[in-house]
């Protein structure tokens, strides 16, 4: 069995990407913290100190490197600052040190995973991923970069950041493809098989839907009924919003409106 290193292993994707491969590799998660499923070698460790990272690509042929820190993410909402900057400690300095541990190491396939839109990135956790991308194309590692479009979760949880407000934003002529993260894991699974892809085909969810939409399935499964404003959008970033679907990437099935039902607020 080879053995499959999975960085954010704990994290939204990487839990069920852990639970992908375990049938058919040894996998390996580096993380900061420990966790507790017998069937994974953990590895404690930080990409944002580099503290563990050699240990972890030991032996690898293949790493997933999924960890990222984004911090409008894990607070459920956007500040001013998020439109200005993003800390790239983990998403582009430990990339580099992944990738400079795992090319000593003669590990076979480096998997990065990134996000649709990244070529044309407005907003700085873009930018970031866009410097990781650059980093693992001239890393020397055989590789695949493997992008989604916005998760389930991550909407869900924007969305009930939002609702807080006094009356909910609804940005007008603005298309999502919310894509389930698990669907997205089965497609990075068989990538890991495929091996080294270079830029693979983009990965969204079933349905392309406007912004209205989203907040209105979103409001009738939260059986919520916070007011709406419409938020006109400048042209410009109405145009730059599109490049964050991918209408003819691979498509995951589970829809925003299924995966609201499965997964109610805890
Ligand atoms: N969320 C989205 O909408 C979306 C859409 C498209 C693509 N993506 C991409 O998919 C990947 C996974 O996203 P996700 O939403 O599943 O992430 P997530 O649930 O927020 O999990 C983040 C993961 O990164 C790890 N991590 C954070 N800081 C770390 C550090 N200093 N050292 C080591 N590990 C660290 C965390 O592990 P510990 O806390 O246990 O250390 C955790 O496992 C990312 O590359 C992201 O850019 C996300």
């Amino acid at each position: 069995m080879d053995t499959v290193l999975v960085t954010g292993g704990t994290g939204h994707l990487g839990r069920d990407l852990v639970r992908l491969l375990k049938p058919a590799h040894r996998v390996r998660v580096l993380s900061r913290s420990r966790g507790d499923d017998p069937d994974v070698e953990w590895v404690r460790g930080d990409l944002a100190t580099g503290a563990g990272v050699a240990e972890a690509v030991a032996g690898v042929r293949t790493v997933v490197h999924a960890a990222t820190r984004s911090p409008a993410a894990r607070r459920g909402y956007l500040l001013p600052t998020d439109f200005v900057r993003t800390p790239p400690d983990v998403d582009v300095h430990g990339t580099r040190r992944l990738l400079d541990e795992a090319a000593r190491a003669g590990v076979g396939h480096f998997a990065y995973v990134s996000v649709v839109g990244a070529d044309r990135p407005r907003l700085p956790y873009l930018r970031v991923k866009r410097e990781a991308e650059r980093l693992v194309r001239a890393g020397g590692v055989p590789w695949s970069v493997l992008r989604a479009t916005q998760f389930h979760w991550l909407a869900d949880r924007m969305l009930s950041g939002a609702a807080r407000l006094p009356v909910l934003p609804v940005p007008a002529d603005l298309d999502v493809q919310p894509v389930d993260s698990a669907d997205f894991a089965g497609y990075v699974a068989d990538r890991v098989v495929a091996g080294p892809g270079g830029r693979c085909d983009d990965f969204g969810g079933p349905d392309v839907l406007s912004f209205g939409a989203l907040v209105a399935q979103w409001q009738r499964f939260r059986a919520r009924s916070a007011r709406t404003v419409r938020l006109p959008v400048p042209a410009r970033a109405a145009r730059a919003a599109r490049g964050l679907t991918c209408p003819w990437g691979h498509r995951g099935t589970t829809t925003w409106s299924a995966w609201l039902q499965a997964n109610p607020p805890r």
